[in-house]
């Protein structure tokens, strides 16, 4: 059966600071932040600001070897991946696997949101990093 996702559950935007990211999405775009995570296993400070039915996710880099530095120094910031919220991460990410595409690690793990997740890679997505969220009942 194909795996269809429910709705985009987030994008995540990499900023130089939170502060910066703030400035422009919560104090210029008016949205609000429903809360913020660290996840210094993987060098991220992460505020969640819902838009609706969407969130967007900032990503800050935390400490010294964060997971976004690379795509700061390379872009200086910017939309860094779309989430796909669906039922099953396993079933989603084997039809993209079965596609040609490269799933990232060797299983889901847990995210800032406290859901199993999974990314692919870029060079196998035409260039935009996709992240699968499972959420109960999507
Ligand atoms: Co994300």
């Amino acid at each position: 059966m194909t795996q269809e996702p429910k709705r985009i559950n987030h994008l995540g935007i990499a900023v130089k600071t939170l502060e910066e990211g703030l400035a422009v999405w919560r104090d210029g775009l008016g949205l609000k932040v429903e809360k913020l995570v660290d996840m210094p296993e993987k060098g991220l400070r992460i505020a969640f600001l819902p838009c609706g039915e969407t969130m967007i996710e900032l990503l800050a880099p935390l400490g010294e070897n964060s997971e976004i530095q690379a795509f700061l120094d390379k872009r200086g910031g910017g939309i860094h991946h779309v989430c796909l919220e669906v039922a099953d991460v396993a079933a989603a990410t084997a039809q993209a696997s079965a596609h040609g595409m490269q799933l990232l690690g060797k299983g889901a793990t847990i995210g800032a949101e406290g859901l199993p997740v999974r990314f692919a890679h870029p060079k196998s997505t035409a260039g935009a990093l996709v992240e699968w969220l499972e959420k109960p009942g999507a």
